[in-house]
């Protein structure tokens, strides 16, 4: 399987005679991707651009409906493209957007983070925040073609890169070769040595495929929300409480205490644990769960798949042997610690 990248949308475009052409960026993407794109897809040159502001409040719905507006005011219609440039905040709006605008138009994800590359982009997952709480609204977008171009990885700083690496590590520790090399190797750490790019596309192919089998998350595809349900708990305490915390921080806080939970539930070797979480503490602010504990438990109660004070975890049973719907109690979550013999 090959993936796509920017002469796939270069050739459909040429191929297809869209009506309207519309761009979504950031005032970062404008900067650092636009021209790169481009550059490399001519057709996109008059296309008309919509910004929004870079950051996780974008997830909206008053953004949604005033990029639908200002769609409309350009004379969108259904024949239009929408093309989202930029990481995974522009992804899941763009993604939305074009899924239920005029009910469903073309739309191309260019993702320009590691994090969107590996992760956002693939599998058509859209999603904004209702408040403080992540993603409540959102589709499967079935009509989402995404094309990489590692170019845009150039103007990334060092904690963008960390932040798309929780992910590459997520997605790794669910595939026995991937997960123990990384294990050994930690190659996803180095950017002085430039990007791991073979590693990359290993994390890209391996979603797609994870992805494939269950389009719409009914079964196997849940295995990609390990270490999730306490980031997603630790993103929604760090919205309310206005802290800078990056989706791949919270992930490489919930991906710690996955593996410190995967030990007590399911005896996940503690030779790798060890190594994992060493790893993780090096390289990651790691979030003090307890420091929160109330307010993470109030999130994961709103959840409805967690009823009786249990909740459901992915947790491993070795790297590459993750199981679903492992329940936790509450007395779990207070018993765990940010510090013990890791
Ligand atoms: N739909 C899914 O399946 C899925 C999966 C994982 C994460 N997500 C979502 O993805 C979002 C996080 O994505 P993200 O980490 O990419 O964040 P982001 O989209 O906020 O991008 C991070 C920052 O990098 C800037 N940026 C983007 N590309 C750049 C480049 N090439 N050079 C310089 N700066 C650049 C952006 O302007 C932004 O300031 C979260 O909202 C999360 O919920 C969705």
């Amino acid at each position: 399987m090959k993936r796509k990248d920017l002469s796939y949308l270069q050739k459909s475009l040429s191929k297809k005679p869209y009506s309207k052409k519309f761009i979504l960026l950031d005032e970062n993407t404008y900067k650092y991707c636009l021209p790169i794109l481009i550059e490399n897809v001519e057709q996109l040159y008059g296309a008309e651009i919509l910004e929004i502001e870079s950051g996780e409040n974008s997830k909206s719905l008053s953004i949604v409906e005033n990029l639908c507006q200002a769609m409309i005011e350009s004379s969108a219609d259904k024949e239009s493209i929408l093309i989202s440039l930029g990481g995974g905040v522009i992804t899941d709006i763009g993604g939305f957007v074009s899924s239920v605008f005029k009910r469903g138009i073309q739309h191309f994800a260019v993702p320009t983070t590691l994090l969107a590359m590996v992760d956002a982009s693939i599998g058509g997952k859209t999603g904004v925040n209702i408040g403080e709480i992540k993603n409540q609204i959102g589709t499967f977008n079935t009509n989402t073609i995404t094309c990489i171009n590692f170019e845009f990885l150039n103007s990334l700083n060092k904690r963008q890169v960390l932040n798309g690496a929780a992910e590459m590590i997520k997605i790794s520790l669910l595939d026995e070769t991937l997960g123990n090399k990384i294990t050994n190797d930690k190659p996803w750490n180095n950017k002085k040595q430039g990007f791991d790019y073979d590693l990359i596309e290993k994390c890209i192919l391996l979603k797609e495929k994870i992805v494939k089998g269950d389009r719409f998350e009914t079964g196997n595809r849940k295995i990609l929300n390990f270490g999730h349900s306490l980031a997603h708990a630790f993103e929604s305490v760090a919205l309310l409480k206005k802290i800078d915390l990056l989706h791949g921080e919270a992930v490489a806080s919930g991906i710690y205490y996955a593996i410190k939970l995967s030990e007590t539930k399911l005896s996940f070797p503690k030779d790798k644990a060890k190594k994992i979480n060493s790893y993780l503490k090096d390289n990651y602010s790691i979030i003090d769960i307890q420091e929160n504990i109330d307010l993470v438990i109030n999130y994961l109660n709103a959840d409805k798949k967690n009823i009786n004070n249990e909740y459901r975890f992915i947790l491993l049973e070795d790297i590459g042997k993750p199981h679903i719907n492992i329940t936790i109690t509450q007395d779990e979550l207070f018993n765990l610690k940010l510090i013990d013999n890791h």
